[in-house]
């Protein structure tokens, strides 16, 4: 049967231009955590090197991915829509290293045996799935000392938990709803090490000083420790480096 929320993200993806050819530096790939151009922190974030693996949860048309298939990575990404992983197909079919699934992330998560070095999601389906079962499944699947990050925007202060997003579809349909989940930075940064996650990091980093758009992106990011017995009881699957 298929996922009711992947048309709703088919929808989006008609919404949303491919990224540019280049960015401000002439690059022809790029990382970017945030949804301004040109702005804040890059894949240093993940600490990989080359030859390491690495999953996009919720990669969309796939910039990012792209981007660590270029520096050398096994680059993996899994998405819920089509409409997304067409493009992602279609604007990177050249970039050697990318592996694409259509899917539930959280699905992934539970029937992949591989350990990833890192496991990251930009405003990607860790904001938009319950963290409560992103962050244990996420712990589950990385190497010891691998990296998880994730962004999205800010919370809205006092709008906190699960929340409606509104995809518009027209000016005579209903939006396609999704939910998400926001949380203030210190929120996030107890829930990852409530799940085991060390040298957890939750920060705002503000808008670009110029322009209109003034919102800034929540990075949150932690690494899994060597010891896995920790959190609710959750059953987690040992991996070695
Ligand atoms: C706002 S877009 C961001 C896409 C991409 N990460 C980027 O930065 O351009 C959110 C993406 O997450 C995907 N997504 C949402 N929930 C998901 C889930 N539960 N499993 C897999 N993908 C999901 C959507 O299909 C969509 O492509």
């Amino acid at each position: 049967m298929t996922d009711p929320r992947s048309a709703a993200w088919d929808t989006y993806s008609h919404t949303k231009p491919q990224r540019r050819t280049t960015n401000a530096k002439g690059e022809t790939t790029w990382f970017n955590w945030t949804q301004h151009p040109d702005h804040g922190p890059g894949a240093e974030v993940l600490t990989l090197k080359s030859g390491d693996s690495v999953l996009d949860l919720g990669c969309g048309s796939g910039g990012n991915l792209a981007h660590l298939a270029t520096l050398g990575m096994r680059a993996v990404g899994i998405d819920l829509s089509g409409a997304q992983l067409a493009k992602a197909r279609r604007r990177w079919s050249d970039v050697n290293g990318m592996e694409l699934h259509q899917g539930d992330a959280l699905a992934f998560l539970a029937a992949s045996t591989a350990p990833y070095n890192a496991i990251y999601s930009v405003f990607g389906a860790a904001y938009f799935t319950d963290p409560g079962l992103t962050l244990p499944a996420v712990y589950g699947r990385l190497v010891p000392g691998g990296v998880f990050a994730m962004s999205q925007h800010p919370p809205v202060e006092g709008c906190y938990g699960c929340q409606a997003s509104y995809i518009p579809r027209g000016p005579d349909e209903d939006p396609a709803i999704v939910k998400r989940w926001d949380h203030p930075p210190e929120t996030w940064a107890a829930m990852l090490k409530e799940y085991g996650f060390e040298d957890v990091t939750a920060t705002v980093l503000p808008a670009p000083e110029h322009g209109k758009r003034r919102i800034g992106t929540l990075l949150i990011r932690g690494v899994r420790g060597s010891s896995w017995e920790r959190g609710h009881g959750t059953t987690r699957t040992e991996v070695t480096k």
